[in-house]
Parts: structure tokens; C-alpha cells; sequence
């Protein structure tokens, strides 16, 4: 498939190597409750195992190993809280994070399950799809399904998470409470919702020194990081999470009707419903029959409710949705992960692509998907999710597309399809040093360099294109 010239192609095929050694020069080696492993860090920008891209890295990694993407996911797993939630961020060296990032554990002060430094919130629920995907690409062997069974468990109890402490309406559409857990961190979709936030005396009275930010001084351009104002409110939010054991809900399991923040976003939702597809999947080999029925039910609450509650027929897209106002947001690159699951109807999708054109053909976009639309007010091509276009987000809608071209037989889906590949592949061909996101009117590299994410979008789309 895909609609990109041969020469390309070749020299694609050729950036294969380099993607792999990305990972390689990502990777640590790191001691955990006395085993040594090894794992990998998203960049230079990054000194931990991130939720989201760790998931994804274990995807990249299954393309040479298994045994490494199971290794991959055994670190992430334990980072696993008493709650189930697998953190935003594992530490697994304090001391080097407290000297490069911020905020780091002696700010967030939570701890995994075996008392790993770990940060109080999640991310998009990416474990359950990349186990999966793991097991795709390299057939386990006898030894292996013990492990694979103990990540199948790991990967059900953070789907728990998700339904069982935020699911405040019962409803299967899960809440965020934090901008960055929903891994699109400054998205300009949450502005008029932290708005609310920045009303509040205790907002205004919050003091919040900037100068300890690490992450516009060191190899990136702050131009294409989030602002200072961006980073009090992440701490303000941080801080009143923290007042309460990261918590959303009362001793008595009841939801507080407080938080800040407090938000149904498409993305997560989208993960998480990718996950249990694909846990659903896996479950007769490495699950029980009570998981399953479980899983099914977890998948029908969220299909019925992101179908009624979170299309917005107004903007023909889905959206994330505010819990306090019942307001839905913003069409962004978030909206387009729901195209991996089975929520979306073919006019649904149909009317989502439309959109994209619109945004190519009458707003300057040259690489779609912009992080949000070109003529939001607030967008800014450069600066990292306010507008720039991310490979790994194009990658999982891409393989979405392609399964609801043969899902609903729509010749239409397939070209998206392959018209999105391409322009992700020619990014990534136009870029030598495999940048964390680009601008989607220029294509121009942002961000940090020699990025995980960015390499495992070129492993999993050329092993699309040659499918
Ligand atoms: C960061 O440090 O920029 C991350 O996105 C937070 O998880």
C-alpha cells in the first residue's frame, strides 16, 4: 500500500537500522528491587520510563525481540501502584532525575505497589494494546507464557483502574484529572477549562518558581516546550492531587466533587478501549473466563457512552468532554485515536476525514494531524501540543483506518489511509534526527531528537507497508 515513490521507500528501508539503534541508545540498564533490567527512556529530555511511550517502545522492540518487549513491559509493570494504575512516570534513578527533570519524586512523593519512585497520575493506556501487538509480531514460546500471563494480569488491573477509581459517572467514560496524563500535556483543548482553575484564590495564591523547570534549558528549545504559565498550573494540579493521596475518590469510595480538572478525554478513552479489544483477544490463551465476560462488559459500557454522549454533531467529531459543565471540546489529533476501536460508525468516520481535508486544502497543513485545528486561536505549528503533528499518534490512527477500510469495506478509509501514511513517512524521511513532533505546515523537527516514539512510527508503518 501507500502512495509514496520508490526511492523513498529505499531509503526508508534503510532508516529501519537507525530506528533500532534510537532504541538501543535509549536504553539503560537499570537495577529494580534487586534485578538488574533493562528498559528505555523516550530521549535525552526524559530520564524515566514514561507510561505511554514505554508501551509503545515495547511495540519497537518486538520487532527484533520478544523476550525484550516482555522485559519492556515488566519494568513498566512495576511501576504498577496499590491501585492499578501503571504511573505517567517511573523513576528508576532519583538522584539523576532530580538533577535533570522536573518535577521529580521528591515532588510527587508516590510510590509503586513495591515501593518504586513513580508520579501519582497515569497516561494513555497503551499496556493491554502493545502486549498484543508484541505477540503479533513474534510467536512466544512455552517459556514465555508465564510471563505473558503476568502481564495479561497487569494489564487487566489497569484497566480496573480506569473503571473501577474514574469512572465517576459509571458510565465507562473514564476521567482524567491531570494534563498530563492524557500524554497531550499542553493541548490548547483544556485552556478554557483551566481557566475555571485560574479563578480560584488558592490558584492565585499559589506560588510557582519557574526557574526550577529543567526542561526549556537543556537540549530543547523552549520555543517548542509548554509555557510558565502551562507549568504552575501542571504543580498547582500536582499539588492538589497530592493533598490527597492522588485520589479522586473519599474512604468510602465515593467520587469527590472537587477536582480541579476533571475531564472525559477522547484519547485516554480510546486507549483504553483499544486495550480491551485487545485484551479480549488474548484472553482465552492467557486469561480467565470471568476477565473476559469483565473485559466485554467494560467495552459495551464505553462503546454505547462515547457513541451517545461524546460525538459532537455540531464540529461531526468525536471530543473530549468536561465533567463539571458537560461541555465538549475541541476537534484535535486525540479525537482521530478513536478511528482504533470499534466506536466510530462509517459516517462518523466519513465526516472525521472531512475534516483533515478541510484542514489540508483550506489551512496551510502540509502534514496532517495537526495536535489541534490550524485556526484555533491558540495554535502554535512548533510548540509541542498545540499544534505540532506527532508520528505515534498518526501511526494509531493509520492502523485504525486500515481496519475500518476492511471493517466496513470502504475504499475511501483505505486511501486515508495511505494518504496519512505517507505524509508520516515522508516526515520522518525529511528528518534525520527522528524528532519528537514536527510542524504540520512545514514539517519542520521540534522537540527532543533521537526519539523512541518516532522510530517505533516508522517500524510499525513499514511493517504496514509491507504487509
Ligand atoms: C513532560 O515532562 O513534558 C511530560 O510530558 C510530562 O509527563
Amino acid at each position: 500500500m501507500s502512495e509514496i515513490d520508490k526511492e523513498i521507500m529505499a531509503r526508508l528501508k534503510n532508516k529501519l537500522s537507525e530506528a533500532n539503534a534510537n532504541l538501543e541508545k535509549n536504553t539503560r540498564e537499570v537495577t529494580l528491587v534487586g534485578r538488574s533490567y533493562h528498559v528505555i527512556r523516550p530521549g535525552e529530555l526524559y530520564p524515566g520510563v514514561w507510561g505511554w511511550d514505554s508501551a509503545f517502545h515495547a511495540i519497537g522492540l518486538a520487532h527484533q525481540s520478544l523476550n525484550r518487549a516482555l522485559e519492556e513491559l515488566e519494568v513498566s509493570a512495576l511501576g504498577q501502584a496499590k491501585d492499578g494504575r501503571i504511573p505517567s512516570i517511573l523513576f528508576y534513578d532519583a538522584q539523576e532525575a532530580q538533577k535533570i527533570y522536573f518535577p521529580a519524586p521528591n515532588i510527587w512523593q508516590a510510590k509503586s505497589k513495591l515501593g518504586l519512585d513513580i508520579t501519582g497520575i497515569s497516561q494513555p493506556p497503551v499496556f493491554g494494546y502493545a502486549l498484543k501487538r508484541a505477540l503479533e509480531l513474534q510467536v512466544p514460546s512455552k517459556e514465555d507464557e508465564p510471563r505473558i500471563r503476568a502481564l495479561f494480569d497487569v494489564a487487566f488491573d489497569y484497566q480496573k483502574f480506569w473503571y473501577e477509581h474514574r469512572d465517576p459517572e459509571g458510565n465507562g467514560l473514564v476521567v482524567t484529572v491531570h494534563p498530563w496524563e492524557t500524554g497531550r500535556d499542553n493541548c490548547a483543548e483544556w485552556d478554557q477549562f483551566l481557566d475555571r482553575v485560574r479563578e480560584r484564590q488558592s490558584y492565585k495564591d499559589f506560588d510557582f518558581d519557574a526557574s526550577l523547570r529543567m526542561d526549556n534549558r537543556r537540549c530543547v528549545d523552549p520555543l517548542h516546550r509548554p509555557t510558565d504559565e502551562n507549568y504552575k498550573m501542571f504543580i498547582y494540579l500536582l499539588e492538589n492531587l497530592k493533598a490527597t493521596n492522588y485520589s479522586i475518590q473519599d474512604t468510602q469510595g465515593q467520587y469527590r466533587d472537587d477536582i480541579p480538572f476533571c475531564m472525559q478525554d477522547i484519547g485516554i478513552i480510546s486507549m483504553l478501549q483499544l486495550a480491551n479489544d485487545a485484551l479480549i483477544e488474548l484472553c482465552d490463551e492467557y486469561g480467565s473466563t470471568a476477565q473476559k465476560v469483565q473485559l466485554e462488559a467494560w467495552r459495551d459500557l464505553t462503546t454505547k457512552n462515547v457513541r451517545d454522549v461524546l460525538w459532537n454533531d455540531s464540529d461531526n467529531c468525536y471530543q473530549s468532554r468536561d465533567v463539571h459543565t458537560g461541555q465538549l471540546t475541541q476537534v484535535t489529533n486525540g479525537s482521530y485515536l478513536s478511528f482504533a476501536t470499534n466506536i466510530p460508525t462509517a459516517t462518523q468516520i466519513s465526516k472525521m476525514l472531512n475534516i483533515l481535508d478541510d484542514w489540508q486544502e483550506n489551512m496551510n497543513v502540509k502534514f496532517n494531524i495537526p495536535s489541534i485545528a490550524p485556526d484555533h486561536k491558540s495554535f502554535e505549528s512548533e510548540r509541542y501540543w498545540r499544534g505540532p503533528t506527532w508520528t505515534i499518534v498518526n501511526y494509531v490512527v493509520v492502523m485504525g483506518l486500515l481496519n475500518q477500510a476492511k471493517r466496513y469495506d470502504d475504499k475511501a478509509f483505505y486511501d486515508a489511509a495511505s494518504s496519512l501514511m505517507a505524509q508520516t513517512l515522508t516526515l520522518i524521511d525529511d528528518d534525520p534526527d527522528f524528532y519528537e513532533y514536527h510542524d504540520p505546515l512545514t514539517g519542520k523537527g521540534c522537540g527532543d531528537k533521537d526519539f523512541g516514539f518516532t522510530s517505533v512510527a516508522l517500524l510499525e508503518l513499514m511493517a504496514m507497508v509491507n504487509k
